[in-house]
């Protein structure tokens, strides 16, 4: 029996991926940028372990049995895998045995963060490691097919994925942009919303956009080829004045292509749209930017602030979405706040432009996670794993 144990990061788009040009390759329309968050708050982790005793295919997503043979997605990742690991020579695997893998999420799925990005990142890195085959652009490709956004999360730092040209899609790759230690003052706040709403899934609203949207024609000719530019520059130059312009204004398009798709597809909610106000009125007070938001295909805010204004953007949040205490680690989750004391006090005048700031709404938010920017997926050890003698711990 042999296997191998990884953890894989949740990446947050700063340019949005949103609509496919192949559906069943995951070809997008468009070039993407994100960030790597730190796998220390939230992360997928798999085991995959491989026997000449398993008699079929098995997998556990968080501890549940799911049918190996019902996902397209997995029997494609799983195949182009098996068809690298020949390319490369790589006999680790003889053919003939069977797999079992079982993958957890360290996050609530409840959260309606991006799962399926670190998830199939993981599945993936840890089937190359188990395959023996190296983690390049090629593996990116791999995991492309499972879900789109998940070629982004085999890197740390930042990341783009070109959408290439060529129609079987061997150019569309993820490369990483800067390493995390490039701009490791870059934290995150995910504030995450009271919502039940059922909302349009990202495939079939991507489906429709592409179908509908005059203005994702226009998104995809004119305006991300000029953005990626922008920000990969605004990114090299540590420059979060552009940086923070770019991510918002990027956010707001994709939720007006929503918008613009027939019938409509709705993501943010009530609450989303005042952490939007908020945001600007913040930045305004402060007079630069000193957060900027963006949202993905759910009403949760990711908020993009270096590490020193921090303190002072959650005591704001505090006053205006009074939610629960920062200092209960359930309602604060992550990394630390420190305190703003006497030394990092805000000049008078903003202060009280803060303090002045009316409570825009009561227990908004579920939670909040405090992360930052972080790396790509890493091998584990087998204490690790999350299989014994091939079947879930507990079985
Ligand atoms: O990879 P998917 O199908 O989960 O789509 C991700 C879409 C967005 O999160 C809204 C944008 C992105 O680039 O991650």
């Amino acid at each position: 029996m042999i296997s191998a144990t990884c953890v894989a990061p949740v990446n947050i788009a700063l340019i949005k991926y949103w609509g496919k040009r192949h559906e069943d390759l995951i070809l997008p329309v468009n070039d993407s940028i994100s960030m790597t968050l730190s796998t220390d708050e939230l992360c997928a982790k798999t085991t995959v372990c491989a026997s000449e005793s398993f008699e079929e295919n098995r997998m556990w997503l968080n501890g549940e049995e799911v049918p190996f043979e019902g996902s397209s997605r997995l029997q494609r990742c799983l195949k182009e895998v098996r068809r690298l690991a020949l390319s490369n020579g790589s006999t680790k695997v003889p053919p003939a045995w069977k797999l079992h893998i079982a993958s957890v999420n360290n996050f609530p799925t409840a959260a309606g963060l991006a799962s399926s990005a670190a998830g199939y990142a993981c599945l993936v890195y840890s089937l190359s490691r188990l395959y023996g085959i190296p983690l390049d652009e090629e593996l990116t490709t791999v995991a492309r097919q499972g879900s789109g956004s998940a070629c982004r999360s085999l890197y740390g730092g930042f990341v783009q994925w070109h959408r290439g040209a060529l129609d079987d899609g061997s150019d569309s790759v993820a490369k990483q942009i800067a390493p995390s230690n490039h701009w490791p003052q870059m934290h995150v706040l995910i504030l995450v919303v009271n919502d039940e709403r059922k909302k349009t899934a990202s495939t079939k609203g991507m489906q429709q956009a592409v179908k509908t949207s005059q203005l994702l024609k226009h998104r995809v000719d004119k305006v991300v080829p000029e953005r990626i530019e922008q920000l990969r520059d605004a990114i090299a130059a540590h420059d979060f004045q552009t940086f923070a312009e770019l991510t918002m204004k990027d956010s707001n398009q994709f939720h007006a292509i929503a918008l613009d798709t027939y019938p409509p597809c709705v993501y943010m909610n009530d609450v989303s749209h005042r952490i939007v106000s908020f945001i600007h009125d913040y930045n305004e007070i402060m007079g630069s930017y000193q957060a900027a938001y963006t949202f993905d295909a759910g009403p949760n805010a990711c908020l993009y602030v270096l590490e020193e204004n921090v303190p002072h953007l959650l005591n704001a949040i505090q006053k205006v979405f009074p939610s629960g205490s920062i200092e209960n680690t359930t309602y604060l989750r992550g990394l630390s706040v420190p305190k703003v004391d006497n030394s990092h006090s805000l000049e008078s005048a903003k202060q009280s432009k803060i303090d002045s700031l009316d409570i825009n709404a009561r227990n908004a938010f579920r939670y909040i996670i405090h992360t930052k920017v972080g790396e790509g997926p890493t091998e584990l050890s087998a204490d690790n794993s999350l299989l014994s003698n091939g079947l879930p711990l507990g079985h």
